[in-house]
């Protein structure tokens, strides 16, 4: 190849990895038959494999939305912090992993009407923190990219903070003194204290969320339908009954 030909080939290449491809409108989706979901699927009881099957409510309600949308359901997992960074290069439609609905976020993404309403509690070994106060000269771990990273970062006196990219690595990190708390999801909370009795101590509520699923700017149709769908699902019962499933109550939003 000539070396002016492979330069064009480079220069090409290198434009394409760094324009965003568009995202897909809501006629080219339904051609397609297919809905492009995105998940974490390492955040139990939400989105997690299971014997190697995603599960979750989240994955549950994902594939409840796309049949309610006559389309077909194809899940890709993506470590937490990179998410949305996939929807904006049209690596898939939607993503449903749990994010809070901030003005922040709403500046590179549109959200979903709320799918649940939850709440990040702070979470230590016992007898550790339990209140924001209490995390004057703490050092605390936060999932990289997070609502609670934001959050914490801001409070006064907070002796350290610690990112990690999973949950795991960040109750790990409590439960071996190099972390005195975390703050997870109050369901994500009670799910890990189920697997770690006595091992944890759940405090309340310190940050409350409402939690949305996120799609790309230029798809206001898709945003329309799936809002469409959800409302469907809550009034026809299908949503209450996955919600019991996986939380024993209905975790969706009060009407505001
Ligand atoms: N709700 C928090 C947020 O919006 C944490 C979400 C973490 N989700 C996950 N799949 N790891 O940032």
């Amino acid at each position: 190849m000539s070396q002016s030909r492979m330069c064009a080939l480079l220069v090409v290449s290198l434009l394409s990895a760094a324009l965003p491809a568009q995202a897909a409108s809501l006629p080219q989706i339904k051609t397609s038959g297919v809905l492009r979901l995105a998940t974490e699927g390492n955040y139990p009881p939400f989105n997690f494999y299971k014997n190697k099957t995603l599960s979750g409510f989240e994955v549950e309600l994902g594939n409840a939305l796309a049949r309610q949308m006559g389309l077909k359901p194809v899940w890709t997992t993506v470590v937490f912090e990179s998410l949305l960074l996939g929807l904006s290069r049209n690596r898939y439609d939607l993503v449903i992993a749990s994010h809070g609905i901030t003005p922040e976020r709403l500046k590179a993404v549109d959200f979903s009407a709320p799918h649940y309403c939850s709440g990040g509690v702070l979470v230590a070994r016992p007898g550790g923190p339990r209140t924001l106060t209490d995390l004057r000269g703490k050092v605390v771990t936060m999932g990289v990219n997070t609502t609670y990273l934001g959050y914490v970062q801001k409070l006064p006196g907070i002796a350290g903070v610690k990112t990690f990219s999973t949950t795991n690595d960040q109750l790990n990190a409590v439960l071996n003194n190099r972390a005195d708390a975390m703050v997870l999801d109050r369901f994500n909370a009670i799910d890990a204290s189920k697997v770690l009795p006595g091992k944890l101590q759940l405090g309340d509520i310190v940050f409350p969320e409402r939690i949305g699923m996120a799609m790309d700017k230029n798809s206001p149709e898709l945003v329309g339908a799936v809002n469409k769908a959800l409302a469907t699902l809550m009034a026809d019962g299908t949503y209450a009954k996955l919600s019991v499933k996986y939380f024993g109550q209905d975790v969706r939003c009060p009407k505001s």
